[in-house]
């Protein structure tokens, strides 16, 4: 049910949680799932499609240039592709609060012979787009912003593509998934090098289309030393078409990671999440967390339609701090929110560096974070990239701003579950744009009536700290 406008969430203290749970559909998965689709030489059928507004907006863009989608049932997507032949669109192209559904449109944009203006809400309209109008206007479109700092709203003019080489010069799944879709429409062979891996949802899901997009992989130092990626080089020729699947959605270990931390941070605490995204380029949190002394056991029993999935099992302790910087930052640049709330908890100070990213999310998530636990009473050093969190001390309960971000939104009412009296979060329909349900999910789990365990714990948690994959 969609809280009413300008819902807050209140939280208590929690009993421990002990449960079994699902999480909502991957959202990255999810809009990639439909483009791939609408561009596609027939019919697709989408299953566990996120029903969030961000994946409705890129559904709602398709449909606007001419892709007809269908939504039988809740989740269920139907999509007819279209051979990546748009039609031009009446009016501007509403992104709502999406970056995804921008900065991959313009990708998809660039190549077609019309002019389309791309528009979002007062938090999109704040975000970079210089990013991806650089390599797009190094192909041969064009375009243009009309807010300032280049920031949207974003007008692209596409026409006829050229392939380039480009190096990424920050790790983004986004920009990158925006130059490789141009490339299928531009003459060539288009490359991307990026030096610390972002994620790879658009190379996996060209890969299951058919769409035959090359990795190579650049490794410096030796097995003596330690090896470390230099770069990779991700490659499309143009003037591929998909060819139409059918494609499951797996559920998000983004999402995951609030109820992952909940659970990480107390001592005696188990949960269980099922069918979740295990893709290696998105399981950073669970690397970390095991870092911090939670004992997690991660099982892959699906690689279906080409994005591993499964389960896992985590046993909460006493959290101890951790450092989290360079090449694992793109790994959990979502989970920084709930990642903090860890530090918060743990023992010692956490320190985030290499993170300035963040500074440009749906909202400036560093601010964000450092000013919301302050509120509770944390000790909170904030740098241009990234923050120190000395954790350990009790966390008071709160009134505090989400700042329009599904993200601070739920990592602070995760928050609540671990505070004294009772915990705010103002403004907080933003949770709609990644994941519907989640008030009701933490109302059950404040209760103490999570789902009961049906499942049998995969193995034995006990003993030191683990993180294993079995795939099956
Ligand atoms: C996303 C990539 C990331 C991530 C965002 C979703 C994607 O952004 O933060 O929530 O689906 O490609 P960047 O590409 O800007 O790092």
């Amino acid at each position: 049910m969609k809280p009413a406008k300008k819902s807050v969430l209140k939280v208590r203290r929690a009993p421990l949680i002990e449960t079994e749970l699902t999480v909502p559909a991957d959202k990255s998965i999810s809009h990639r799932a439909i483009l791939l689709s609408a561009i596609s030489n027939g019919c697709c059928t989408i299953t566990n499609f996120l029903e969030g507004e961000d994946c409705r907006s890129t559904a709602q863009a398709m449909r606007q240039l001419g892709v007809v989608i269908e939504t039988p049932e809740p989740g269920t997507v139907l999509v007819e592709g279209n051979r990546g032949i748009f039609s031009a669109p009446d009016g501007d192209i509403d992104c709502g609060n999406s970056g995804t559904t921008m900065r991959l449109m313009a990708g998809l944009l660039a190549g077609q012979n019309f002019r389309c203006r791309l528009t979002g809400d007062a938090s999109l309209s704040r975000r970079p787009m210089r990013r991806v109008m650089d390599p797009l206007h190094e192909m041969g479109a064009r375009l243009s912003t009309e807010g300032e700092r280049q920031c949207p709203p974003l007008v692209v003019t596409g026409g006829p593509l050229e392939a380039i080489t480009y190096r990424l010069p920050l790790a983004s799944a986004q920009v990158k998934s925006a130059i490789l879709l141009a490339g299928l429409f531009a003459k060539g062979r288009t490359t991307v090098i990026e030096n610390a891996r972002s994620r790879d949802h658009t190379e996996r899901m060209f890969d299951y289309y058919l769409v035959k997009c090359r990795r190579e992989d650049v490794w410096e130092g030796n097995a003596r030393v330690g090896r470390r990626l230099r770069e990779s080089r991700i490659s499309i020729a143009g003037g591929q078409i998909p060819e139409s699947r059918d494609f499951r959605v797996p559920g998000d270990i983004s999402s995951a990671a609030f109820w992952l931390v909940a659970a990480a941070a107390r001592e005696g605490a188990r949960l269980l999440i099922k069918d979740v995204g295990l893709n290696p380029t998105r399981t950073g949190l669970l690397d970390v967390l095991v870092r911090m002394g939670a004992q997690i056991r991660e099982v892959v029993e699906s690689a279906a339609h080409g994005e591993p999935s499964g389960t896992i099992d985590i046993k909460g302790c006493q959290l101890h701090a951790t450092e989290i910087r360079g090449a694992e930052i793109p790994n959990i640049i979502d989970e920084v929110p709930a990642i903090a709330i860890a530090a918060a908890l743990a023992e010692g100070k956490t320190l985030i560096r290499d993170a300035a990213e963040l500074r440009v999310k749906e909202t400036d998530r560093i601010a964000a974070v450092a000013t919301n636990l302050r509120a509770m009473g944390v000790e909170v050093e904030e740098f241009p990239d990234g923050l120190a969190i000395t954790g350990g001390r009790p966390l008071k309960g709160a009134l505090m701003k989400s700042f329009g971000d599904h993200r601070i939104a739920m990592a602070f009412a995760i928050a609540g579950l671990f505070a004294t009296g009772e915990t705010i979060i103002e403004d907080a329909d933003c949770v709609q744009t990644s994941y519907p349900g989640f008030a009701e999910t933490l109302a059950r789990i404040q209760k103490g009536k999570g789902i009961r365990r049906r499942t049998p714990v995969i193995s034995s948690l006990d003993g030191k700290s683990q993180k294993k994959k079995a795939a099956k």
